[in-house]
């Protein structure tokens, strides 16, 4: 067996401290063909318990300061889109050493500069952490579904909020009510907001649309709409209709350009992805002629990612090293992003409105006038004079046309609330 791969590991929480714990595994080092060794570590609190013997590791306080180390592989666990994930990564890449992170904040942000910097230095950077925890699709879109391209990846990415929507799907309880406890078990962050808003998705989504379509990483031009909107009501709806409300990342490739986008979504009942339940994340990619291939797996958690991450290593350790993004980075192109409005599917909407005699006909002539039709209908009626709802699907049409719909309908005095509408997405 050659020399040990040396390793320097910035952060020892969740990832890290399972890194620590994997790498100890001798089969490991025979799959590889080399040891690893850890040469130096750093994370905030030097007392912390974090049930691993910590006092054969070499430790310093500055993280960035392991970019002088001996180590060949920098391994990033603190997180961070600047900061010292980014002067650590991006100096440890400049002094030639490969780099390991599961950083997606970090990567949609300077992806593409930092792969130009690794490739000049002939060192990897991997990242099979940072995209849907323990499932191989940055392995999956880069080295696997090259032949005939991919034309589309719809993503389950973040699996809070899959596990919010699931909940309130299980038990009929609200969003609100859902994400406290989720708070409580530890499956949501005290500040939910880069979950449930939609952000986190959109970090990975921008980071498989430059697997699939060699474009730098792009945040500017996706629209993010996160699962704060979802109530009880409309998952009972979607069920009535054969659907299940999922939060999807999409990235298409259209006649226009790219489409980038993060939205719930309505996916049909008995489809793959409408059977992601839980915390779990999936993605389905649509290969061309090779067809359709859907991933599965947990997106979070300590030995999922963990998995990813020695992944990473290995590859390093057998000389496996590629392009950081399945391209070559001087070949990586700007986004072209399609007009969202342009974008076609059914719709569900659903309109709080006042029982009184002609809101329907004035909700359906705002659709006609905008050339939206409708599918089919269910109104829940309750008292006379009080709200009620009305949801409709509509045929296949543009975004526009509905949002053109909307904005006309939300001007009447039957209308109670902003209605809500989710594309059908024929995933
Ligand atoms: N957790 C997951 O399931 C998961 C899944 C996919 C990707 N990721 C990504 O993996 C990365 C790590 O996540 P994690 O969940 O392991 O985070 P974490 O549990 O919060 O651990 C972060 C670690 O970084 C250390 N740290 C923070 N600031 C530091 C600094 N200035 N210098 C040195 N060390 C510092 C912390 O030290 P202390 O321990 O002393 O506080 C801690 O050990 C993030 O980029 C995250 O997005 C995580």
């Amino acid at each position: 067996m050659s020399r040990p791969l040396r390793i320097a590991l910035a952060g020892l929480g969740t990832v890290g401290g399972g890194v620590v714990q994997a790498l100890a595994s001798p089969e490991l080092a025979e799959r590889a063909g080399r040891k690893f060794e850890i040469v130096g570590v750093s994370a905030r609190d030097r007392k912390k318990d974090r049930g691993l013997d910590a006092s054969k590791l070499t430790w310093t306080d500055d993280a960035v300061s392991l970019v002088r180390s001996d180590a060949e592989v920098v391994v990033e666990l603190i997180g961070g889109e600047d900061g010292v994930a980014l002067a650590l990564v991006e100096g440890a890449l400049e002094a030639g050493k490969h780099v390991v992170t599961g950083n997606k904040a970090l990567l949609a942000k300077h992806g593409a500069r930092l792969a130009a910097i690794a490739e000049r230095n002939g060192v990897a950077l991997k990242w099979e952490a940072a995209v849907a925890g323990g499932i191989p699709i940055v392995k999956g879109l880069r080295e696997s579904l090259i032949a005939y391209g991919v034309d589309s990846v719809f993503g389950i990415l973040n699996g809070t909020c899959n596990y919010i929507l699931t909940t309130m799907e299980a038990t009929g309880r609200s969003f609100e009510d859902v994400l406290k406890e989720a708070q409580r078990l530890g499956y949501a962050e005290a500040d939910p907001e880069l979950d449930v808003g939609g952000g986190d998705t959109a970090h990975k989504l921008v980071l498989l649309a430059s697997l699939a379509f060699g474009t730098i990483p792009n945040q500017t031009h996706i629209s993010v709409e996160g699962i704060k909107g979802i109530t009880p009501e409309d998952i009972r709806f979607a069920r009535e209709f054969g659907y299940r409300i999922k939060l999807l990342g999409i990235a298409r490739r259209t006649a226009h350009g790219i489409d980038q986008r993060v939205r719930p979504s309505m996916v049909k009942t008995g489809t793959p992805l409408a059977h992601v339940d839980a915390a779990f994340n999936a993605v389905l990619a649509n290969a061309g002629p090779a067809g359709r291939f859907f991933f599965e797996g947990r997106g979070a958690g300590r030995e999922p990612t963990t998995q990813s991450v020695i992944s990473d290593l290995v590859d390093i350790a057998r000389g496996n090293l590629g392009a950081s993004f399945g391209w070559p980075a001087a070949s990586l192109k700007p986004l072209q992003p399609s007009d969202p409005g342009a974008a076609t599917s059914a719709y569900y909407l659903r309109f709080e409105v006042l029982d009184v005699p002609g809101v329907l006909a004035e909700i359906a002539r705002h659709l006609a006038e905008s050339r939206v039709s409708i599918e089919s209908m269910i109104q829940r009626g309750r008292s006379p004079g009080e709200p009620v709802s009305i949801v409709m699907i509509t045929h296949e049409t543009s975004q526009a046309s509905v949002e053109r719909a909307l904005k006309a309908i939300v001007t009447s005095d039957k209308v109670r609330a902003r209605p809500c509408m989710i594309p059908m997405e024929a995933a």
